[in-house]
């Protein structure tokens, strides 16, 4: 009988309790077991596997974070035939990862081995190649936006210098989402630093036209605080800075993170059934199927 692993890997996501859910539900429908595997990749090299039915998922599907928790090794790959055994030994036919590029590499690295692994884009810094979207990434969008909208509602009443620092590790997705939803004077990005002259000037024409300035910087931006700081003495306005931090990565997933997330869940089991090993990913709003090794390491910014 056809055995699914359930594994979530490196920095949570919500939506990642709402997958496991529908996967689950979906295997089940189709007769197979499933078990979950406590704390990623770390778990699976333990062989730390538990059984987890529909039931029980269901009432986490609505919850951030991970029901199963993760962990982060960026040296799995060395530790493969550990994992191999662990799997072997569980009777595991099948095995769905969900998380961002890293973790879709240790999915690679099980798929090569010759398991049937499906790899789902889940990370609030929707910075996986190919895919259109990352499940969490929407959760973590509106919570950047709504402290953008009220950093706007207190600084139009009483003007300052108001930066928004978002997570997004070395990429500028999430920052630029937020910025561009809320209508941000200044986006600083990872990808595209700015010369502190042009800062300057896109902060005084800010200032200029509304007394007060709004900036989204990703938290990969070179020397961000030192930087904000000579910007709030170039232009007289006291600097007020706001570092949500992991806060970003929790709350309950949106509707849309929660349809995303079953959609990609549902369509992974699918595949696994008609034999296929790879990553599921968004390309034009659908689930679709890509290899792992057409994946590249980096995404462009739009
Ligand atoms: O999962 C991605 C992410 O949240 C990034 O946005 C952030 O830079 C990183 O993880 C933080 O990692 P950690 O939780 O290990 O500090």
């Amino acid at each position: 009988m056809a055995k699914l692993a359930l594994l979530t890997s490196g920095g949570d996501a919500p939506g990642m309790n709402m997958a496991l859910w529908a996967a689950t539900q979906r295997a089940m429908e189709r007769g197979w077991e499933v078990l979950g595997v406590r704390e990623g990749f770390a778990g699976l090299l333990r062989g730390d596997f538990l059984e987890i039915s529909p039931t029980e998922m269901l009432s986490y599907a609505r919850l951030g974070g991970t029901f199963l928790g993760t962990s982060r090794d960026p040296a799995f790959q060395a530790k493969l035939p550990q994992a191999l055994k662990a799997l072997e030994a569980a009777g595991i036919t099948h095995l769905m990862v969900l998380g961002g590029n890293g973790s879709l590499q240790g999915a690679k690295v099980l798929s090569q081995a010759g398991i049937g692994v499906v790899g789902l884009p889940a990370t609030i810094d929707n910075d996986v190649d190919a895919s259109e979207e990352s499940i969490g990434f929407d959760t973590a969008l509106n919570f950047g936006l709504l402290i953008l909208d009220q950093f706007r509602d207190t600084a139009e009443a009483l003007p300052r210098l108001c930066a928004l620092e978002t997570l997004g590790g070395n990429t500028g997705f999430l920052a630029q989402a937020v910025g561009q939803a809320g209508g941000a004077d200044v986006l600083l990005l990872p990808e595209r630093p700015l010369p502190f002259e042009q800062l300057l000037e896109q902060t005084r024409s800010a200032i200029a036209h509304r007394r007060f300035a709004l900036i989204v910087a990703s938290e990969g931006y070179p020397d961000l605080e030192n930087t904000l700081q000579a910007l709030s003495e170039q232009v007289g306005l006291r600097l007020r800075f706001a570092r949500p931090s992991h806060a970003m990565r929790g709350g309950r997933p949106s509707a849309r993170d929660r349809l995303l997330a079953r959609r990609l869940a549902e369509a992974g089991v699918e595949y696994l059934a008609q034999g296929y090993s790879g990553a599921v990913l968004v390309q034009h709003g659908q689930p679709e199927r890509v290899p792992f090794d057409q994946l590249e390491s980096h995404k462009a910014l739009p």
